[in-house]
């Protein structure tokens, strides 16, 4: 039998050396390989700046921090999203209202997002769910009719463009994430990318203990030792090794991307004619990231719950996952901020029918053929 994981980092020959030269060279923490990779990162975007972090979920609070957000204010969430999305919000005692997706994409519903807006709402998260763009255009214009910032959770959403324009270079403020299992990996690692000079200053002062200027530079040469702290800040920082790996998973980004492309060309080619599932919906004005592959089970013609299709794909060999467990199901932000389910039907409905199958640059022909084979069989066998 096959094993086919349910992810599995691109790792390769270049990364591996890319890192070893960055340990040679002794500088083990921020340093000249972390602007290096923020200056190729803010190119390949288009964008006048690029702020490396520890992790998203750092990019997203800090991001937090720069629009000022402040204890009672209100920042709307999609239900269908990782806990970081919303935890971000309490670090600052304000109140993530969490937001019905459609249950055909999992992206923030607009006209929802909408009806949520009070005088308390100071900002906005989409999640750019599974690697697909959000409605941005509808968004920007919510975000600027109701005077709300507008933070994009990008943790799936590089490279993903709408209309044409790449996500980082088209909302004011982009928070990306290099965690392992990533579209550009780097183990831990996030960036969050402006237009706004101000902006990118604060953030690279929070990340680093609220320094004021290139706290990292006073071990070099030309740094002092001497340094200011202008407020209190984090330890955020991205290294040089988790640089010098985002490096080359930047260079390699489009043909990693491209193999990507292709197991979600497959997948769909596969499924259009299956009876028993449908795959998410793919705008076509939206250049999706592939970070994962969604499908929704047909429940009604099939006698197989969720739980057992993952039981038997299991079996088989094959790892998958959901993507996600809804804000309103988790213990602390139900009871927190009284969430039940009737209140976010499609988010509901989408949670229990989807399931994530594996998609990454490594899978071969060969494996993404078995994963196929294996639900055709599956849904043959379980069809009303
Ligand atoms: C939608 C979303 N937002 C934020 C995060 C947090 O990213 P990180 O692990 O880099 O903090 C994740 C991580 O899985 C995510 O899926």
């Amino acid at each position: 039998m096959r094993e086919i994981p349910f992810h599995r980092p691109a790792i390769g020959e270049e990364e591996i050396r890319s890192v070893s030269e960055t340990l040679r060279a002794g500088w083990l923490t921020m340093g000249p390989k972390t602007l290096q990779f923020e200056q190729a990162f803010a190119e390949y975007l288009g964008v006048p700046h690029a702020v490396s972090v520890s992790s998203c979920t750092a990019a997203l609070h800090l991001a937090l921090a720069c629009i000022g957000l402040k204890e009672g204010d209100e920042v709307l969430v999609p239900d269908s999203t990782f806990a970081a999305t919303a935890e971000v919000v309490t670090y600052f005692k304000a109140r993530p209202v969490v937001v019905d997706v459609h249950k055909d994409d999992l992206l923030m519903d607009v006209e929802a997002a909408e009806r949520a807006v009070t005088p308390k709402t100071r900002a906005i998260i989409p999640v750019h769910h599974s690697g697909q763009a959000c409605d941005m255009d509808p968004l920007l214009d919510l975000a600027r009719r109701r005077n709300v910032h507008l933070v994009e959770d990008a943790a799936h959403a590089i490279p993903t463009t709408y209309k044409g324009r790449k996500i980082g270079a088209l909302g004011p403020l982009t928070c990306f994430s290099f965690y392992a299992t990533k579209t550009l990996a780097t183990g831990e690692g996030g960036m969050v990318t402006t237009f706004d000079e101000k902006q990118a200053a604060r953030i690279r002062v929070l990340r680093l203990h609220g320094i004021d200027k290139d706290a990292w530079k006073r071990y070099t040469k030309e740094g002092s030792w001497y340094y200011e702290v202008v407020e209190a800040g984090y330890k955020y920082n991205l290294t040089d090794p988790q640089a010098a790996l985002g490096l080359v998973q930047l260079h390699r980004l489009e043909a990693l991307h491209e193999a990507r492309r292709r197991i979600a060309e497959a997948y769909r080619d596969a499924f259009a004619s299956m009876e028993g599932l449908r795959p998410l919906r793919v705008h076509g004005e939206r250049g999706h990231a592939w970070h994962l592959f969604v499908i929704l089970l047909d429940l009604e013609r099939l006698n197989i719950t969720r739980e057992g299709f993952i039981r038997t794909m299991a079996e088989r060999g094959i790892g998958t996952s959901v993507h996600f467990i809804p804000l309103h199901r988790q213990p602390y932000y139900r009871d927190t901020f009284g969430l039940s389910a009737p209140d976010f039907p499609s988010c509901e409905w989408a949670y229990q029918r989807q399931v994530s199958l594996p998609i990454y640059p490594d899978m071969t022909r060969e494996d993404v053929a078995y994963v196929i084979e294996a639900v055709r069989e599956l849904l043959a066998l379980h069809r009303r």
